[in-house]
């Protein structure tokens, strides 16, 4: 019945998304939003469902249209995502964008299969797609998902094979493809293998984490060499680069020169891991949109909006924005508005250099 619902709405999308490349000249580089998901499950204090339900959709009118929703994890692990059901419950859905959960195990997966068969056939599915996820060595695995990578993919094929049953797209994560936390330098070959092992239990798509975000083009494009020259194609293949250096965007541009064209990143740089120690959010949404501005690579989202959602968010959270592009743009939304004012002030310059 679900998975009915969730294939019958493809051929629809599929066709809008073919007219558009037929008149769009630039190449489409599809975001992957992460930040309610990423960003939020880093953060200390406890976020209620409404913030993250209202966030998701800021982030939906700014235009993104595949936004990480949530976790069905174990709360005792990661308590931040606790409120995964009710966020699915309570945020506006779209039809035709996608909102995946990351799903650890089948206990998670039945958790939200149960929550999708309680819907109503009428109404936009909570969700159509899942990511799993696991990792290029087993410290980080074992840290992150209490076993091994082979017991980790031992685990994924059966909630995979059995979310593709139930019409679910299951999309594919592998932490830590350039450097661990625990057992420091990842071997390339090691990620080729594991994003392999992924395709071939039925992801649709993996994408690559530099978890700890030390990558830099040099490392990134040795990495992306590897798993290229091993067979993967780009078209199945996604950048998660955290920012931890400030190499996200130049690793993004890297990617794109190997053939990447989807990337995952994060609304004001919101996140972490909270098994990577020290590592910080996702490269910004923001940083993303301003560094393609221009360019061959047309991008979806407007980007003046969701540097709004960027400002909205860190202010809700009380935490420093960490987009830099978002930071610009809210400091040039400050000024027009105090221009704004001095013109309605009558012009007074003394009036704006006290408020400056
Ligand atoms: P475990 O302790 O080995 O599992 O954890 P268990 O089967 O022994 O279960 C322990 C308890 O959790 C039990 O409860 C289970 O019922 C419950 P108790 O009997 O003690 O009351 N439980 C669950 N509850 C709800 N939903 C579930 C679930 N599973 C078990 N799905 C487990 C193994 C995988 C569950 C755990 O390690 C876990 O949840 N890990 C998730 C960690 C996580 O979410 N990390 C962050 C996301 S990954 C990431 O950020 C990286 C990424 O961004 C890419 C990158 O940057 O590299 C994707
Ligand atoms: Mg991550």
């Amino acid at each position: 019945m679900l998975a009915r619902r969730l294939l019958q709405t493809r051929p629809a999308i599929a066709a809008i998304r073919s007219r558009a490349y037929a008149t769009d000249a630039r190449e489409r580089v599809r975001i992957v939003e992460v930040g309610p998901r990423d960003g939020l499950q880093n953060e200390s204090a406890v976020i209620p469902p409404a913030v993250k339900a209202e966030l998701i959709n800021r982030l939906t009118e700014a235009g993104l249209d595949i936004i990480e929703s949530g976790s069905f994890v174990s709360p005792k692990w990661v308590p931040q995502m606790a409120g995964t059901a009710e966020v699915l419950k309570t945020m506006q859905r779209r039809k035709g964008l996608h909102y995946p959960v990351l799903v650890p195990n089948l206990k998670g997966l039945e958790i939200l299969l149960d929550l999708l068969s309680e819907q109503p056939a009428s109404e936009v599915p909570y969700t159509d797609e899942i990511a799993v996820f696991t990792a290029a060595t087993d410290a980080f695995s074992k840290a992150n998902t209490n076993c091994t990578v082979a017991e980790s993919l031992q685990r994924l094929e059966a909630v995979t094979k059995r979310a593709t049953k139930e019409g679910l797209r299951v999309r594919g994560y592998v932490s830590v493809v350039i450097d661990c936390p625990y057992s420091g330098k990842v071997d390339p070959v090691k990620v080729k293998e594991v994003t392999q092992a992924l395709l071939d239990m039925g992801c649709y798509e993996v994408s690559l984490g530099d978890t700890v975000g030390t990558g830099n083009p040099t490392t990134v494009g040795k990495m992306l060499r590897t798993v290229l020259d091993g067979g993967i194609p780009a078209s199945v293949l996604a950048g998660h680069y955290h920012d931890t250096y400030g190499m996200g965007v130049s690793n993004i541009l890297t990617s794109l020169e190997h053939g990447i064209r989807t990337f995952d990143s994060s609304v004001g740089g919101l996140g972490g891991c909270p098994y990577s120690p020290g590592a910080t959010g996702n490269v910004a949404t923001e940083d993303v949109l301003y560094a393609l501005r221009g360019s061959r690579y047309a991008t979806p989202g407007d980007l003046n909006a969701i540097a709004e959602v960027g400002t909205w968010i860190s202010k809700a959270l009380n935490r420093t924005n960490s987009s830099r592009v978002g930071k610009a743009l809210e400091a040039r939304r400050a000024r027009e508005q105090l221009e704004r004012e001095r013109e309605r002030d009558g012009g007074s310059a003394e009036n704006i250099s006290a408020k400056l």
